[in-house]
């Protein structure tokens, strides 16, 4: 069993007059310590995934397929157990730490709250372990940053509060959704370390969301690319990184600068995804695509496995290989 199982995971929202469908049948599997990058331009679908893993969709939203953590059922789980579940088990951190952090109560003191409420400890042991905690995210001085307001802390520390926040019940599973976009290229550097310091040391599982493949290097196991509310590849990050067969998750590649050589000859994806309310027919990258043939305007790919632990969702055969464009 592992420690998350999604399959066919589908999310959809009512909108006036019509419903869209936002997730198609995502499906993969997250085992204890690992950790899972979700990959995909902006609206591809991966904040909508994560939300509907912790059942936290918008009002309008609503979810079917399975989503099993440790073997348990979360979708259709009731509110007060789905809690439960966030609370002791499954963390989530969002782009802007003051998502989750109030500006106008003491760092010791939302942290030490979190402790005792869902850990039952005593006020005095709240407060020690959440230091120590600050010290974990390698926070300076942590007895001191504890004494300040979120908003007398640089955006930087306020990531690293959030982090850890986030590991203070020691969950299992630790989703972040674009945790490092709001930062500088060095402390990124430095949060993307700290991260996987943190998910060593703790053995937590973490999904990784992001639309920057520079992120995933390094830090990632398994990476999954998601287009137009599809998974169109899945694999270890280095058979993406180095063998990718999907047209999409090459030109992400292309796209993100020093990631490979090769790629510099290469033309990056032009045009931008589609409207989700208005997909093309056939696959839904062929407009963009480079590697497209007859059958991509008809018929939509499904994702097949073609290798042991990999899939992709395309109609090409074997290795891309550009034959026009390499110089
Ligand atoms: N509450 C909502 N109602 C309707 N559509 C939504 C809602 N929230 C998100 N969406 C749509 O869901 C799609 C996927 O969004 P999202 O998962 O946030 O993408 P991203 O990959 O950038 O995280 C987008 O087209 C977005 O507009
Ligand atoms: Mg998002």
């Amino acid at each position: 069993m592992s420690l998350l199982e999604v399959t066919d995971l589908c999310v959809g929202f009512h909108m006036p007059g019509r419903d869209v469908q936002v997730v198609d049948k995502v499906s993969f599997t997250l085992e204890e310590g690992q950790t899972l990058a979700i990959v995909g331009e902006s609206g591809s679908g991966k904040t909508q995934t994560a939300f509907s893993i912790v059942g936290l969709l918008a009002d309008n939203g609503y979810s079917w397929g399975s989503v099993k953590f440790e073997g348990k059922e979360l979708i259709g789980l009731r509110e007060s157990e789905l809690n439960k579940v966030r609370a002791e088990k499954i963390a989530m951190i969002f782009q802007d730490p003051m998502t989750s952090l109030n500006p106008y109560i003491r760092v010791i003191d939302q942290l030490a709250e979190v402790l005792v409420q869902h850990k039952g400890v005593s006020r005095q042991q709240a407060e020690a372990e959440s230091i120590r905690m600050l010290d974990a995210v390698k926070l300076p001085d942590g007895k001191n940053i504890a004494r300040r307001f979120p908003h007398e802390c640089s955006g930087g520390m306020r990531q690293r509060i959030m982090i850890a926040m986030a590991l203070l019940c020691r969950p299992k599973l630790l989703i972040a959704d674009e945790p490092t976009t709001a930062l500088d290229v060095t402390v990124q550097a430095q949060m993307l370390e700290l991260f996987k310091s943190l998910t060593d040391e703790f053995g937590t599982a973490l999904i990784m969301i992001t639309h920057d493949l520079g992120v995933v290097a390094g830090l990632a196991d398994k990476m999954m690319v998601m287009y137009a509310g599809r998974a169109v590849e899945k694999g270890t990050v280095d058979e993406l990184f180095y063998d990718p067969r999907h047209p999409y998750t090459l030109g992400l590649l292309t796209s993100t600068p020093h990631v490979e050589e090769r790629s510099r000859r290469l033309n990056p994806i032009t045009g931008s995804p589609p409207n989700i309310e208005n997909l093309p027919r056939g696959c839904t990258f062929h407009p963009r695509c480079a590697f497209r043939f007859e059958r991509c305007f008809a018929e939509i790919p499904a994702i097949r496995e073609f290798e042991p632990g990999r899939s992709k969702a395309c109609h090409c055969e074997g290795k891309l290989v550009f034959e026009e464009n390499v110089a």
